[in-house]
């Protein structure tokens, strides 16, 4: 029995090497790496690029502080805000992190422009945002808020895809914020109407209520758009970032419009880690590659080769397809933890989604050979069980 709490439940796997898709485990067996570490190595394990930046940052120049200036951090804000919606960004290093430093620029923005007046947050029932107190509170998931009794009670959660049930909460008048995930990556891969998003949308913009996106699992290119509000054309006033930033190295991010990022004024709000060096240089490398001519192209035709592959699989089964872009999965009803250990045996690692449904995360820039072979395993995990294939 190791020293380590008992909080995770881990599957009995060590890995000691990894490669693209392929991890290598303490046996010297090959797995193929479906879950991409849970949509945070997109760009595949041991990414050249991504290491070189990391070592030579390293070698350089690890961590200052946030009392200096940092110029790393300054280029990958600039890049992120050009790439998005022209905000102001505020590192750090988790999505729980990034989430609770919206939330708290909510808060101030409601208290100071509002005098108090509104401090309640609209959230989705069945969303995840994050396990410390504040974000376990916005999260619509009883589960997660199990034993942490009493959670912040200034949050309400209301149904995805029902502008009526937005609506009644919004007109009370004391809502400062409403956050949702684009595609709910924890609850499911439950997609958000386009429909209802410009609705409520217009409704925020009308009302003056902020408009937050949590792209903490959608976001670097996974629903084959830079960020998945662009599925939508709709700008959020603030959005989150984290998992896939950095392809490991943990970093968060926040970004705000400029005029809702000043209301957080100096020493209002604060990390020590937040946009060190190190992190930024593996963020700056990420992003690079992925804002490069063709990139998402690429992401796209792979997500769509992928998408045909696995309703080919699955003809004439229960199980469905899920997800946008290369946040895929397929939702196998009563075989969710069957298909995962079965795909373990197959040697394919994948991730379960809510009740029913198994992510297939495979990293953004896969090759066409590994993606084959990935999708032969999900072929042959399916015949295993009975599922077509
Ligand atoms: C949409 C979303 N928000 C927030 C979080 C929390 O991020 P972290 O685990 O980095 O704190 C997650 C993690 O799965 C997530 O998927």
């Amino acid at each position: 029995m190791s020293a380590i709490f008992k909080n995770y439940a881990r599957y009995p796997l060590t890995f000691v090497k990894g490669e693209g898709c392929r991890l290598t485990d303490d046996k010297g067996e090959i797995y193929f790496d479906f879950g991409s570490g849970i949509s945070v190595v997109n760009l595949g394990h041991s990414n050249k690029a991504v290491t070189e930046a990391i070592t030579k940052q390293a070698g350089t120049l690890i961590h200052t502080s946030n009392l200096y200036s940092i110029p790393v951090q300054e280029r990958v804000a600039d890049k992120l805000s050009r790439r998005s919606f022209g905000g102001d960004v505020f590192f750090c290093n988790s999505g729980m992190e990034a989430n609770e430093a919206a939330l708290k620029l909510a808060r101030i923005y409601g208290n100071t422009k509002y005098e108090g007046k509104r401090l309640r947050v609209i959230t989705l029932e069945n969303s995840f945002h994050g396990r410390s107190f504040i974000t376990l509170s916005a999260t619509g998931q009883d589960k997660i808020k199990k034993g942490f009794e009493p959670v912040a009670d200034f949050f309400t959660h209301v149904p995805a895809n029902d502008f009526a049930s937005f609506k009644s909460e919004a007109e009370k008048g004391d809502v400062v914020a409403f956050m949702l995930e684009l595609v709910q990556g924890e609850g499911g891969l439950s997609m958000i109407d386009a429909d209802y998003l410009e609705e409520c949308a217009d409704y925020c913009k009308a009302n003056g209520i902020l408009l937050i996106f949590d792209e903490i699992q959608t976001a670097f290119c996974r629903t084959g758009k830079f960020f998945a509000y662009e599925h939508y054309n709709i700008e959020p006033d603030i959005m989150t970032l984290a998992k896939g930033i950095a392809n490991g190295v943990p970093m968060g991010a926040m970004l705000a419009k400029k005029e809702i990022a000043e209301y957080l004024s100096a020493g209002t709000h604060g990390t020590t880690f937040g946009g060190n060096f190190l992190a930024c240089a593996a963020a700056e490398a990420v992003f690079d590659i992925m804002d490069a001519d063709g990139f998402i192209e690429r992401v796209e035709s792979k997500a769509a080769y992928m998408r045909e592959a696995l309703i080919n699989i699955f003809n004439g089964t229960d199980v469905t397809v899920v997800g946008r872009g290369m946040m895929l999965g397929i939702q196998v009803p009563g075989m969710q933890k069957e298909f995962i250990s079965k795909s373990m045996e197959n040697r394919l690692l994948v991730v379960p989604a809510g009740n029913d449904v198994v992510r297939l995360y495979a990293p953004l820039n896969i090759s066409q050979d590994d993606l084959d072979t990935g999708l032969e395993k999900i072929s042959k995990t399916a015949s295993d069980l009975g599922l077509g294939g």
